[in-house]
């Protein structure tokens, strides 16, 4: 059992949706590094609602989705339920207190868009990735691919400056930053002391076009995926920080030629193999 109260679910597939439909669709390269085979047993690290999980799904023999989120959980229970998949809540920053899935019996690991959120809490950083080490057969790989330095560095500096200008020490507004996004260096180092070999490493920097639909766009992004930094204001000053932050970053953020709005992703991916 982990030694800490559930994380607060903040989470629902459809704002996730609304808001960052593009995270399960862009994911050409991972998928062709995860080269998916009919007997492979995957586990799928933060698997949110399955809708990632869908992608590969179809190619490979049996995989286990684990998630901190019960809502999104619940969500992949009902879309992909059936003999080749299990979808489990597990709080991954203390996946090595799950024993019968860390037991060196997966051929691949996977995460997509969830490590950054994982890896938040230093204090246990290491041992989550440690974890995916262990749970991996020898010869397995570890398949990922998560945000990296800089990532949506726009949209952070204006959402830190916003709870600043709302009286926010910034010691307490850069603690409620709820992602971890490491350099290349800093997850090669990671994960080679670990003893994984790293295959592949990678940088990309891809900006990515908001969703335009209801509760969408920057703003439905920013009360999504920015709640741990807005709860830091009260409640009657939330909506008008986001307002505030929509405006400092609407003159960034939005191409001349179209009107659309374009978030700053950097991913970092990778392949690293336990020998
Ligand atoms: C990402 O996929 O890079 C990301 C998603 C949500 C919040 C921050 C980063």
């Amino acid at each position: 059992m982990a030694d800490s109260q559930p994380p607060k679910d903040r989470w629902s597939s459809q704002a996730y949706s609304a808001s960052a439909s593009f995270v399960p669709q862009l994911t050409k390269t991972l998928l062709r590094y995860l080269d998916p085979q009919p007997t492979d047993r995957v586990l799928d690290v933060g698997c949110g609602d399955g809708k990632f999980t869908e992608n590969f799904l179809p190619s490979v023999g049996f995989v286990l989705g684990v998630d901190s989120s019960p809502s999104m959980i619940e969500s992949a229970k009902k879309d992909y339920s059936g003999p080749k998949t299990e979808f489990r809540v597990v709080d991954c920053r203390y996946l090595e207190q799950e024993t019968s899935i860390v037991n060196g019996t997966w051929d691949k690991v996977v995460s997509n868009a969830a490590l950054h959120w994982i890896l938040r809490d230093a204090s246990t950083r290491i041992s989550t990735l440690r974890a995916i080490h262990t749970a991996l057969k020898p010869g397995g790989a570890f398949v990922f691919e998560m945000g990296g330095h800089g990532n949506v560095a726009e949209i952070t500096a204006a959402i830190l400056g916003v709870l600043v200008h709302h009286g926010v020490p910034i010691e307490k507004a850069r603690e409620s930053v709820p992602w971890f996004f490491p350099s290349e260096s800093w997850m090669r180092e990671a994960l080679e002391n670990l003893g994984f070999q790293v295959e592949k490493l990678e940088i990309e920097y891809r900006p990515t076009k908001a969703t335009t639909g209801p509760d969408g766009g920057i703003e439905g992004w920013i009360r999504l995926m920015g709640a741990q930094m807005l709860e830091t204001l009260p409640e009657n000053e939330r909506d008008g920080a986001v307002k505030e932050a929509c405006d400092i970053l609407e003159t960034i953020l939005t191409r001349h030629e179209d009107g659309s709005k374009w978030l700053g992703y950097v991913r970092l991916r990778g392949v690293a193999r336990k020998s």
